[in-house]
């Protein structure tokens, strides 16, 4: 077996095919997405609010992506695994982007990086993908930028922020990016893009004309607690499922009825 490759996304553009994006932060899960046929993987900063009990993506490391990352890559066999490039990682300098990119591929195996934002890191796009280091855009609602943004909602409404993100869509494609994730942008501009590119375009909140779809994956299986974003399918209920669990293994061992005959050794 070998891996997807960026040219297989390419191909796909071509025939008009559409194909799923998970994210996954362990070798455990993204075994499972692996052996379930999904083509690419996204090690996502998420992580942060996921996995790592932040409150968002900018205290996440890049000590802490590169860990997840390897997991991911060592649990994984044929699907093309993307990092992110976390907060501060990148920002700096095209060199700075380089030297922390370089650590991902070298180090976790990645392969292909993604990091937020257009006109502002065309440099870095630029020296990456000159250097062999796959580049995976991401625009619209950018979460590393929430402070910003001043909070986390639909982006690109008005016809100027709308034109300034099909402008960067393009330069990012210009500067050699595979791919662009839009994230919750409304639907007829990324159905703009997407017709416009001639790389993937890879929604979430982005409506259906994309050429990919992305979800956070303990957001798709119902494992996030509270409210999920409107743009969120449940797929599973795994949080009542993995409560249920737990809570029927805490009775068996309050009751002395775990372990049985069958769980031990004579
Ligand atoms: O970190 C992440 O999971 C992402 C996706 C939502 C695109 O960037
Ligand atoms: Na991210």
């Amino acid at each position: 077996t070998r891996r997807v490759t960026v040219r297989d996304l390419a191909a796909a553009k071509q025939r008009g095919d559409r194909w799923p994006m998970l994210t996954a932060y362990d070798a455990l899960t993204a075994g499972v997405f692996d052996e379930a046929g999904i083509p690419v993987i996204l090690v996502g900063d998420s992580a942060g609010n996921t996995h790592l009990g932040y409150e968002n993506t900018v205290p996440v490391t890049m000590d802490e992506m590169a860990m997840m990352a390897g997991a991911v890559v060592r649990g994984t066999r044929r699907a093309l695994v993307v990092a992110d490039l976390p907060f501060g990682a990148y920002q700096a300098s095209a060199r700075q982007a380089f030297d922390n990119a370089v650590r991902l591929v070298k180090e976790a195996g990645v392969g292909a990086v993604k990091l937020e934002g257009g006109e502002r890191v065309l440099p870095q796009v630029r020296l990456l993908v000159e250097a062999g280091i796959a580049v995976m855009g991401h625009l619209g609602l950018t979460p590393q930028s929430v402070h910003t943004l001043g909070g986390l909602r639909v982006q690109a409404r008005d016809e100027a922020a709308a034109a300034r993100l099909l402008r960067d869509a393009h330069a990012l494609q210009e500067a050699g990016a595979f791919s662009v994730v839009l994230e919750a942008v409304p639907a007829e501009l990324a159905a703009k893009v997407t017709a416009e590119l001639s790389v993937p375009t890879i929604g979430i909140g982005a409506g259906p004309d994309c050429d990919a779809q992305v979800l956070v994956w303990p957001d798709m299986a119902g494992l996030t607690p509270g409210r999920t974003p409107k743009f969120v399918k449940k797929y599973a209920d795994l949080r009542d499922v993995l409560g249920r669990a737990a809570r029927a293994f805490a009775d068996d061992v309050v009751a002395g009825s775990f372990p049985a005959a069958e769980h031990t050794y004579r």
